[in-house]
């Protein structure tokens, strides 16, 4: 298979009590796995077939014809992405030059957390909020579905999952108390900080 399954970079009563043992194991075995099985069919015996992710994406974004693939294997990246934005014993101020950009670009961590937030918890139906880094500067998004910074030029630093899958184990209906939780308790920095030097 080209699409891989990867596994969670941590057990999966890591991020409890924020995110329980069983939602990580609906959302990585069920959801995620299913996103992989899916694009997996889709390519399978195309040019494609042998391409790297990333290729598939943009190729299937590029192509109306492949919606589907582009869902699907978006959303194998998109989750592959979650996993790594959070950490146990994640969240609160960043450190490091994510830290500095922040300040710079947002006026310090409450107005970004502001913003990522709003951005969040006014996604309308499913999706995620993303930090991205956007011709040098930091900002903050939303996107719809399966769609993502990499299809639009720029670069992901960090994300959240708002589809409910992620949160209606652990929160219901309460989308703004999960995301308040993704930012005080489970942001990977570390993680950010990485992406924000990989992307120079
Ligand atoms: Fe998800």
């Amino acid at each position: 298979m080209t699409i891989q399954l990867p596994d969670l970079p941590y057990a999966k009563d890591a991020l409890a009590p924020h995110i329980s043992a069983k939602t990580l194991e609906f959302h990585h075995d069920k959801h995620h796995a299913a996103y992989v099985t899916n694009a997996n069919k889709m390519i399978a015996g195309t040019p494609l077939a042998d391409k790297p992710l990333v290729d598939i994406i943009r190729a299937a974004a590029e192509d109306p014809s492949k919606k589907g693939l582009f869902n699907n294997s978006a959303q194998v990246w998109n989750h592959t992405f979650l996993w790594q934005s959070m950490a146990p014993k994640g969240g609160g101020a960043p450190k490091g030059e994510i830290a500095e950009r922040i300040q710079h670009d947002f006026g310090g961590y409450e107005k970004f957390a502001e913003q990522f937030s709003a951005a969040a918890v006014g996604q309308f139906g499913s999706g995620w909020a993303w930090l991205v880094l956007d011709g040098g500067k930091l900002k903050v998004e939303a996107t719809a579905n399966a769609d993502m910074p990499l299809v639009h030029g720029k670069t992901a630093l960090l994300t959240c999952d708002v589809w409910e899958h992620a949160y209606y184990l652990d929160f219901q209906n309460r989308r703004p108390d999960y995301v308040k939780t993704f930012l005080e308790h489970l942001v990977n920095w570390d993680f950010a900080n990485a992406n924000l030097k990989g992307a120079k």
